[in-house]
């Protein structure tokens, strides 16, 4: 997505659920040196509860209007983080173009099997708890593949990398594209 109004200069990674945001986010923090911040747990601190919890007493609509709150005071502020964003941010239309003026987006893609094996027996994802989560899954991630990669300033297949390759990967194409962003006339 066209970067014409980038406010800020974070990192954010996006993905399903499980696909790896938290703990890539936190190992990325360490080898940058880099603060980091989980959306879904900035939430939870703030409404004083679960993820689950609010979907279950408030419903899916308020938190997807606290995730779209959140998404602006990213945007307006001023220091640069990695943002690991709950796995459904990217889908509102509204939040495609913030979410690309926020920083750099990394999409950490993964197949819906490797996400079953990963969640299988998790009961804090409100949206995967029925009778058949890996079809759920499928096509949950057939409806939003198409904003994640419209999203995506880089994309990884994580399926079968190893954590460290994943940080390896993305701390490439952060150099790779501040020095291009050096070098350009824009
Ligand atoms: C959601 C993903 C979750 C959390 C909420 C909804 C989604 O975050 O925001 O349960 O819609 O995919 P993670 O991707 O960190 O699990």
């Amino acid at each position: 997505m066209a970067k014409d109004k980038i406010k800020n200069d974070n990192i954010l990674l996006i993905g399903f659920m499980g696909s790896g945001k938290t703990s890539i986010g936190l190992k990325l923090s360490y080898k940058l040196q880099m603060a980091v911040e989980d959306t879904d747990k900035i939430i939870e601190a703030r409404e004083n509860t679960t993820i689950s919890d609010i979907f279950a007493t408030k419903g899916e609509g308020y938190f997807r209007k606290l995730e779209l709150e959140l998404l602006y005071e990213i945007r307006n502020s001023t220091n640069r983080k990695i943002y690991s964003l709950g796995g459904g941010t990217p889908v509102q239309l509204q939040n495609q173009s913030i979410i690309c003026q926020c920083g750099k987006v990394v999409y950490l893609r993964a197949k819906p099997e490797t996400i079953y094996d990963r969640l299988k027996g998790d009961t804090t994802r409100p949206l995967l708890q029925c009778d058949d989560p890996l079809s759920r899954i499928k096509d949950l991630i057939s409806k939003r593949s198409f904003a994640y990669e419209r999203c995506a300033d880089f994309i990884i297949d994580v399926d079968d990398m190893e954590q460290s390759d994943i940080v390896d990967r993305i701390v490439e194409f952060i150099n790779v594209d501040e020095v291009n962003d050096e070098n350009s006339c824009n």
